[in-house]
């Protein structure tokens, strides 16, 4: 920790409502928790006006200015390394990262994602729950690793909304579950109270 401080790096390449919360929630409060530096795929991202709004730190990283993608990733790498950050949050940040990128952050990044993992990982996880028919969403926070929304599960909400037709109608109510969800996860980072099992890594320890 720097100076008691808790900084975070959030990666988003849409409109940043999640990092929104992130910001209107922990953000230089009593915790200690600071948003250090956004950065995005997506150089028009409403994320990163959110961002310039708080005074955060931005920058965006797209594509077509690298040889390929790990050359990208590694300078996003090199960039939010720069804020001294111990914890990267993808929010709604929709490239998938490299393993080299993963595995300088060990154990150090993790992701929102609309649906309770393992059902409906990947691209839009709520138009995949509706085309299924379920009765109930959810929201899951875990690790990123080197598959699609598969990482060890941090935190999960369950939603129970049997007469939802629409993306909208679901939208309407997981979005105020995620904004709950993620600034909690962070929080527990925070205060140092997640932990991989030593006894089964695939299960998140979380002090109570
Ligand atoms: C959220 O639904 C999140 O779960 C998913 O991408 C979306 C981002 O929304 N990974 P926003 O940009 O934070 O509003």
């Amino acid at each position: 920790m720097s100076d008691g401080q808790f900084r975070i790096a959030v990666l988003a390449s849409g409109t940043g409502s999640n990092l929104q919360a992130l910001l209107d929630t922990l953000h230089g409060g009593p915790e200690g928790i600071v948003v250090a530096a956004v950065a995005s795929d997506k150089p028009g991202a409403r994320a990163l006006e959110r961002a310039e709004q708080a005074a955060v730190p931005t920058a965006s990283f797209p594509l077509g200015d690298y040889s390929d993608r790990a050359a990208r990733d590694a300078a996003i790498a090199a960039w939010i390394a720069g804020y001294d950050v111990q914890l990267v949050v993808l929010a709604g940040y929709m490239a998938l990262l490299t393993p080299a990128f993963l595995q300088r952050f060990e154990q150090r990044v993790i992701n929102v994602h609309p649906a309770l993992l393992p059902a409906f990982p990947g691209l839009d996880a709520v138009g995949q729950a509706l085309a299924h028919g379920v009765k109930v969403f959810g929201v899951t926070v875990h690790f990123v690793d080197d598959g699609v929304d598969t990482g060890p599960i941090i935190l999960q909400r369950a939603l129970e909304l049997p007469h939802a037709r629409t993306r909208e109608d679901v939208f309407a109510r997981l979005r105020g579950v995620e904004h709950e969800l993620l600034p909690e996860a962070v929080r527990l980072f925070a205060r140092g109270a997640v932990r991989l099992d030593p006894a089964d890594p695939r299960r998140v320890l979380l002090e109570p």
